[in-house]
């Protein structure tokens, strides 16, 4: 196109919209804004303080730069959901949120109920559910999962955040990987298609080699845009410091490969698992690992290793494992990390539409807040003085 003509008519090249011209007959006013917005959404050069992009966040959605990141993670959920499900064969199923307190990995948030002493916990990952649809016959599960978890704030946390969770029954190691990769490569190439393209497969780096080399087991290696490695071979129990007890490296439902097998009621300091996480220029992006579909293994390492107080907060998955479930694995990616990495490595709370702020509150709604007394009855808790 010859551009030159286009300046010469009323065409404005440098706007999206600037081959219509409006012709304005008549102005109706539906609803007034109030003269007192806190920041201009219009002018891009002015930085909006954290505080007040958190208090007035239906006014920040309205800048086209956060407009930008939202439908970009809009056409990713998209991108993803085509791979899995029209590609690959993969089921959408939903599961539960309330859930109950089991020693997972991570804090969990709490639900009070109007019976008295009975909670639920807030799922910290579909990790059991998904584990029991393998024995339910759905041997491609995939879901846009919601994740509670009450931890420390970082800046790539959220208490509240999105995975993209996916499970397989019959699979190895190799298998989820190429899978993963193949999922990350048809994003790229969909959502990002004029930029530099990950290659795949993706370099691979033990733990102990990571460890050795760059004390991190999520280091930043490689020059390019996006720096995409898998880190394997994770040691499967790790002592803590402080207790001096074994923990799961990953969760305590990872396989351990088999020429470590022998060693779990020996050395299980040395047993390596069969996790790997996928690390993007620094940051972990996703985790999985093949899991143990051995009732008797599961036990043996709840109880003898991990030293589990009350095995029967696991009995639903016990029982599952007993039900002649088939062997699995899988895999979930942080979905705001992946819209953060793809904008060139944003705050993870431009890439939310409702985050929440720095101490895992909401500016907006002004949560968590305190209940009226009635309120507290019903759910049969009484606030300590002192804590009020
Ligand atoms: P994991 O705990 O490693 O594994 O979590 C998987 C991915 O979820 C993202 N993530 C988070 N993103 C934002 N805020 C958080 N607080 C947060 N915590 C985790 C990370 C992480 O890599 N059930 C297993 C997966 C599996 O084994 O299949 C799990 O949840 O990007």
């Amino acid at each position: 196109m010859d551009v030159s003509s286009l300046v010469h008519s009323k065409i404005k090249i440098d706007m999206p919209t600037g081959d219509v011209e409006v012709l304005v007959d008549n102005v109706e006013v539906l609803n007034e804004a109030s003269q007192n917005l806190p920041f201009s959404t219009a002018d891009l050069s002015v930085p909006v303080g954290h505080e007040l992009q958190m208090e007035y966040r239906p006014l920040y959605l309205r800048k086209s730069s956060t407009q930008d990141i939202i439908r970009l993670r809009s056409k990713v959920a998209m991108a993803a959901r085509n791979y899995l499900e029209t590609l690959h064969g993969f089921v959408d199923i939903e599961t539960p949120t309330l859930f109950k307190r089991t020693p997972e990995g991570a804090r969990e948030f709490i639900v009070p109920t109007r019976s008295p002493g009975k909670f639920y916990a807030l799922a910290q990952s579909p990790q059991q559910f998904k584990q029991l649809l393998m024995v339910g016959g759905f041997d491609r599960y995939y879901q846009f999962a919601r994740c509670y978890r009450d931890e420390d704030m970082k800046s790539d946390r959220q208490p509240e955040f999105t995975q993209i969770d996916l499970e397989m029954a019959f699979v190895t190691q190799e298998d989820i990987i190429t899978l993963t990769e193949g999922l990350v490569a048809h994003i790229f190439a969909n959502v990002l298609p004029s930029r530099p393209q990950p290659q795949i497969p993706f370099p691979r780096l033990t733990h102990a080699k990571a460890m050795e080399t760059y004390n991190s087991d999520k280091p930043k290696i490689g020059e390019e845009e996006f720096n995409f490695l898998w880190v394997v071979d994770f040691p499967l129990f790790t002592r803590c410091p402080s207790t001096g007890m074994l923990e799961s490296s990953h969760h305590p439902f990872t396989a351990p490969q088999p020429d470590d097998v022998t060693l779990v009621s020996t050395s299980p300091e040395k047993v390596r698992g069969l996790h790997y996480d996928l690390v993007c220029n620094g940051v972990e992006l996703g985790g999985g690992s093949i899991r143990i579909h051995d009732a008797v293994l599961q036990e043996y390492i709840l109880s003898n290793i991990l030293k589990v107080k009350d095995i029967g907060v696991f009995s639903h998955l016990l029982k599952g494992l007993r039900m002649g479930c088939p062997p699995h694995g899988g895999i979930a990616l942080g979905f705001d990390r992946l819209i953060a990495i793809l904008c060139g490595g944003i705050p993870l709370t431009d890439t939310i539409a409702f985050p929440k702020a720095a101490h895992g509150n909401d500016l907006m709604c002004k949560a968590p807040s305190s209940l009226p007394q009635d309120v507290l009855d019903m759910y049969h808790i009484r606030v300590k003085k002192e804590d009020s």
